[in-house]
């Protein structure tokens, strides 16, 4: 007889699910959770137990759950065309290309869909690469410099642009020409942990090491405004505008990866408004349809884009098919899930209750704090054993997320990152929560860290 008439969901999910990044050893012990029902801030499991999803899902629900106004549009373009790929054209791909370049300045305006944040990576460095070689003939720039701690995403490339090493290691050899430099860590800090603010010299970093390698050999540098999963690391005043002129001294591109820090996450509908930059080129997802289907986007100026299509030869387009990239459902969902976010201003919401939150964080005063960080309702809390900062056991981390949840609320924290450092307890709510949900938040995060 078949399993699915037989066993219980946890029992086929035991049998036959391969979860990503989950050692599957023990798990019947210590299963993960059977999600079953959502409604705005919270989720139900199976057994009819609450959560407040202080994760937003996976950095992802921005709106929240439960929006009738995204089914029903899916539900009317699933009854109308379920699916035509984007060699030809369809309404709904056309519509979202468009509101999504109205909420972005004027010089980002050409818009090529995927599937996943890690897709869009992925395709914002083949255009570099691309519009690098044709951009400076004679030269063969191709290099990527990017950050550690720094998460792209899992395909090969965006997993190369990832500072992440145990995200990395076994399955190394990957691309070539991808470099790394510190990250905007001032808690921890090479250069300025010892100053009260940062000085930049993470920045700088971007200026040496193009120079050392040959500007003629690099073609982008590559940065989340905050670093997400990576453990919260916001851009410090300054940092993203010096990153910025840097790159445009040697003639090299800025991708922006906004999967997480896009959409008023961060309190403003991007993250690189806090800076005052703009990218060349940009990649979304996440809440681009708030989770309710996939859907990414790779964003470039108009000068990229016609470089890549003015040439004329065997290169003369940008080569690549993706079979559901800019799906018409998807497109859908982007287009009504964009109508709530900006009708209700959710990153106003993000940037009010999100330092209500931090700043009830940071009056908690424990020892096991050693910094909270972030802005909006992107934040990361560095959890230490002692006052010299030393990081947190991971095990001692995964007990106290664990005891957080035993009070009815999901964090969560920057495992398999870098070596020793999986010490920051994340917090990435829906942008609908309100200060009686930061509240509820607030005395989880005081019950599992006593
Ligand atoms: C900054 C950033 N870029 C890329 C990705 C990859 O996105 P996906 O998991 O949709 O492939 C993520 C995922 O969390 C991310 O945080």
């Amino acid at each position: 007889m078949q399993d699915t008439l037989t066993l219980s969901n946890r029992e086929l999910d035991l049998k036959h699910l391969w979860h990503g990044n989950l050692q599957h050893d023990g798990l019947e012990k210590n299963p993960p959770l059977e999600i079953d029902r959502a409604d705005d801030v919270w989720v139900w499991d199976a057994e009819g137990h609450r959560y407040l999803d202080a994760m937003a899902g996976l950095w992802c629900v921005n709106v929240g759950y439960g929006r009738r106004e995204i089914v029903d549009a899916v539900a009317g373009q699933m009854a109308r065309m379920p699916y035509y790929p984007l060699s030809q054209s369809h309404g709904p791909a056309a519509q979202l290309a468009a509101q999504l370049t109205s909420l972005l300045p004027e010089s980002l305006s050409r818009v090529f869909f995927l599937n996943s944040g890690s897709e869009a990576v992925e395709t914002a460095l083949k255009m570099a690469r691309q519009y690098a070689r044709l951009a400076h003939p004679g030269q063969n720039r191709y290099k990527i410099i990017s950050r550690h701690r720094a998460y792209h995403g899992f395909t090969m490339g965006a997993l190369s642009a990832t500072g992440q090493v145990l995200r990395k290691q076994v399955f190394e050899p990957l691309v070539p020409g991808f470099l790394h430099v510190a990250p905007p860590d001032h808690y921890r800090c090479e250069f300025c942990s010892r100053e009260p603010h940062c000085n930049l010299t993470c920045a700088e970093e971007f200026d040496r090491v193009i120079r050392m390698e040959g500007p003629e050999s690099v073609a982008a540098v590559i940065l989340e405004p905050a670093i997400g999963g990576g453990g919260v690391f916001p851009a410090p005043e300054g940092y993203l505008a010096r990153a910025r002129e840097i790159c445009d001294r040697h003639g090299v591109l800025l991708i922006l990866d906004e999967v997480i820090t896009g959409f008023g996450r961060t309190g403003k509908l991007f993250g690189f408004e806090h800076g005052g930059v703009q990218p060349d080129i940009l990649t979304v997802a996440k809440g681009l349809t708030s989770g309710y289907l996939p859907l990414a986007a790779t964003v470039t100026t108009q000068r990229i884009f016609e470089t890549l299509n003015r040439e004329k030869g065997a290169n003369a387009k940008f080569a690549q098919v993706s079979t559901f990239g800019g799906h018409p459902c998807s497109c859908a969902a982007g287009l009504a899930n964009l109508n709530i976010l900006t009708r209700e201003r959710l990153w106003e919401n993000s940037a009010r209750v999100g330092s209500y939150l931090i700043d009830q964080l940071r009056a908690l005063e424990s020892p096991r704090i050693g910094e909270v960080r972030g802005y909006g309702l992107l934040v990361g809390l560095e959890m230490v054993s002692d006052g010299n900062r030393t990081p947190m056991p991971e095990g001692q981390i995964i007990q106290i997320q664990k005891k957080i949840r035993e009070a009815g609320v999901l964090v969560g924290r920057n495992n398999d990152t870098v070596p020793g450092l999986c010490n920051v307890l994340t917090v990435s709510p829906p942008l609908t929560l309100t200060k009686d949900g930061a509240d509820v938040i607030m005395r989880a995060i005081e019950r599992g860290l006593s």
